[in-house]
């Protein structure tokens, strides 16, 4: 395990923001993870883990402790293909395609999103009908209270919408090391989706998984910044879940804004469709930063932008959306450093 010193970050995230790490190392087996959490324990500095780096936004000043950066990438399968094991640090989009290749139901409406395996599960990422949290078995975690590897089930990571135990305080001690997906050899396509729908008018019926992968594929280039010298990290805002109350009151002012009973009685807004057609700030750009042309939820770094414009145009939108909407909208990215 080899230590750095003063490694730049923007580089290392998709938003291309983000200043240095005081320490930084790369992570190839657990006994690295292990290895470098003794460091961090011994010099008293707070670690943060890296993963593909696609849903963060790195301060200016940078992180003081020291960053993990996961490059465990090997993956397994069992004998009958019907659970793949990734190492955190593989390409969530490696594992998905590997997946789809092997005629395996389970992740194919999850493709092209960016990141790793570890941030997939950390974050249980969601897209067009379908979230990580359906196919997920287990998660092998290090625990640093105990100092030892510790196999969760699905159950134990408290799976909901853009939410796991990982991302609560109660999970803070536990660095993901490897994940795995239960699948399934046979299986129903989930059409069901706006926007997978809409793809059908146009391309005929998508009868297998590949054509699956493909129309998901083609769906988010055509609606987030496709070319690499656009920085973002996806949906910057989540989806608000407010109470039914809430969003009758809402939906009373804005009859027309899309809406989704949620289970246990809440209701799930549309950001994107909050901020675009209430706020008019879709594609409205500020200096280096702005809305994406065709998601308004994304927010992108036109080049050169600093943390702090990021942060504060996205105040911006906060403020305007309580204001008009009474409702708030909290990131889905999480902020890293000062
Ligand atoms: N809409 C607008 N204006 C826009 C974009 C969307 O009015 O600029 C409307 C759409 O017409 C639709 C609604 O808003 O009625 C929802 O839009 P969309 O289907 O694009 O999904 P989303 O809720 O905005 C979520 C995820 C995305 C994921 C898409 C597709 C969150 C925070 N975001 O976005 O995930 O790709 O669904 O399934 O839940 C990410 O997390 O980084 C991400 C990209």
């Amino acid at each position: 395990m080899q230590i750095q010193t003063d490694v730049i970050l923007a580089p290392f995230t998709m938003f291309q923001i983000g200043g240095a790490a005081h320490y930084f190392v790369a992570a190839k087996t657990d006994a690295d993870v292990a290895d470098a959490l003794s460091f961090a324990r011994e010099k008293n500095i707070s670690h943060f883990v890296l993963g593909g780096g696609s849903n963060i936004l790195v301060s200016d000043q940078g992180f003081p402790g020291l960053v993990i950066h996961m490059q465990n990438d090997e993956v397994f399968w069992n004998k009958d293909d019907t659970l793949v094991v990734a190492g955190a640090g593989a390409s969530w989009d490696a594992v998905v395609s590997e997946v789809v290749a092997k005629h395996c139901y389970g992740l194919e409406n999850l493709s092209g999103i960016p990141g790793s395996v570890g941030g997939a599960a950390g974050g249980n990422i969601g897209a067009y009908g379908s979230e990580v949290k359906e196919t997920l078995e287990w998660v092998e975690v290090f625990d640093t209270t105990s100092l030892s590897v510790v196999r969760l089930s699905s159950a134990l990571c408290r799976m909901g919408y853009r939410d796991t135990l990982f991302k609560q305080r109660e999970g803070r001690h536990l660095v993901i090391l490897r994940v795995a997906f239960r699948l399934s050899k046979q299986g129903v396509l989930d059409r069901g989706y706006k926007d997978i729908a809409e793809y059908e008018k146009h391309h005929g019926e998508i009868v297998s998984l590949s054509a699956m992968r493909a129309a998901v594929l083609d769906i988010r280039r055509k609606k987030f910044p496709a070319d690499g010298s656009i920085g973002t990290a996806g949906s910057f805002f989540k989806n608000p879940v407010v109470s039914r109350a809430h969003a009758a009151l809402f939906l009373k002012k804005f009859p027309d804004a899309p809406n989704f009973p949620q289970q246990g009685g809440t209701v799930k807004l549309s950001a994107a469709w909050i901020i675009d057609h209430v706020l008019h700030m879709r594609d409205v750009r500020e200096k280096n930063v702005g809305t994406w042309e065709s998601q308004a939820l994304v927010l992108v770094n036109y080049g050169g932008a600093r943390a702090d414009e990021v942060m504060q145009f996205a105040q911006i939108i906060i403020d305007k959306a309580k204001n008009e909407t009474d409702v708030v909208l909290a990131p889905e990215v999480i902020a890293i450093g000062a």
